[in-house]
C-alpha cells in the first residue's frame, strides 16, 4: 500500500529514541523516507524504518551546530532527495526551579529546544520551499499551560517554540509550507521516566480527562496527520494532544 506520505522525505531531529523514534517509524509506515539527526546513534530507528521498507539516513548531528546541520541537510538531499517534512523534536530537559536554575542550564535548554529548531528550519528551508507541500512540525509541551515549578527553563523554551511556530507560519505560508506544533502531556519515554518519578506520572494522569499515561504513539499519529495532505489548510496551530490536562 502506498500510504499517505508516499514519495515524501521526512527529517526528524532527535529521532534516535522516545517520541522522535516513534514519529520516524510512523511516518515511514505511511510511506515517507526518513532522515534522523541525533547526537546519539540511530541504529534502533534504522531497524524500525527498515521493517517498513522505506529508505533511512541516520547521522550523528548536534542540532546546535550550524555547520553540522547544514552538512546534514546536504547529505539528506543527496541520499534521499529534498526534504518535504521537518519535525523539530530534539530536546533536553534540565530540571530546576527559578531559584536554582543556572544560566548555563537555561542557555543549554534554549540552545537545543529553540536554537536547534531555528537552525534546522534554516538548513532545510530551501528543500521545504521546493516541496510545494512543505511541513514543519514542532514538538512542544502542554506543560506550557500547566507549568510544574522545576521545569522553568524547559517551559520557557517551549513557550518560545510556540511563538516561533506562530510567526513562522505567517512567514512561510507564501511558500506553501505549513507550520504547526504538537503539545504533549507527560509521555512514557526513557527520558521522562529518568527525569521525573512514578508519582509525577500518577499526578499528571489525575489532571488529564483521559485516565492513562500518554504514549509516543499518541503523538506520532497527530504528527502524521499534520504532515499529510489532509492538514493542508492547518497552519500556525498548536495541537494540544494531552488527554485533556489543559482546558484553554
Ligand atoms: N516525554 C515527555 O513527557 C514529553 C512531553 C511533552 C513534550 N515532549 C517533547 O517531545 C520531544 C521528545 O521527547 P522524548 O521524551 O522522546 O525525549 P528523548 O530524550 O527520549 O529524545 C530526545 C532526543 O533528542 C536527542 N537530542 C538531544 N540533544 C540533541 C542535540 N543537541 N542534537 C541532536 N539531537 C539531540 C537525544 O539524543 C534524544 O534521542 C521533546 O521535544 C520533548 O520536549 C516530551
Amino acid at each position: 500500500m502506498a500510504g499517505r506520505l508516499a514519495g515524501r522525505t521526512a527529517v526528524v531531529t532527535g529521532g534516535s529514541a522516545g517520541i522522535g523514534q516513534e514519529i520516524a517509524r510512523r511516518l515511514a509506515s505511511e510511506g515517507a523516507d526518513i532522515a534522523v539527526a541525533d547526537v546519539n546513534p540511530a541504529d534502533e530507528t534504522r531497524e524500525l524504518v527498515a521493517e517498513t521498507g522505506r529508505r533511512f539516513l541516520g547521522d550523528k548531528v548536534d542540532i546546535t551546530d550550524e555547520d553540522a546541520i547544514h552538512e546534514f541537510a546536504a547529505r539528506v538531499r543527496r541520499d534521499l532527495g529534498a526534504a518535504d517534512i521537518l519535525v523539530n523534536n530534539a530536546a533536553v530537559v534540565l530540571l530546576a526551579d527559578f531559584e536554582h536554575v543556572t544560566l548555563d542550564e537555561w542557555r543549554r535548554t534554549f540552545a537545543v529546544n529553540v536554537d536547534g529548531a531555528f537552525l534546522a528550519t534554516k538548513a532545510f528551508l530551501p528543500d521545504l520551499k521546493e516541496s510545494g507541500a512543505g511541513r514543519i512540525i514542532n514538538i512542544t509541551s502542554s506543560s506550557y499551560w500547566t507549568p510544574p515549578p522545576p521545569f522553568v527553563s524547559y517551559v520557557s523554551a517551549k513557550g518560545a517554540l510556540n511563538g516561533f511556530t506562530s510567526v513562522l507560519a505567517a512567514n512561510l505560508a507564501a511558500h506553501d509550507i505549513t507550520v504547526n506544533g504538537v503539545a504533549a502531556s507527560l509521555v512514557r519515554t526513557a527520558t521522562a521516566a529518568a527525569t521525573t518519578s512514578e508519582a509525577f506520572f500518577e499526578q499528571t494522569v489525575r489532571i488529564q480527562n483521559i485516565k492513562r499515561v500518554q504514549m509516543p504513539a499518541d503523538v506520532s499519529g497527530v504528527v502524521t496527520f499534520l504532515a499529510s495532505d489532509d492538514a493542508a489548510f492547518i497552519t500556525g496551530q498548536i495541537i494540544v494532544a494531552d488527554g485533556g490536562s489543559t482546558r484553554r
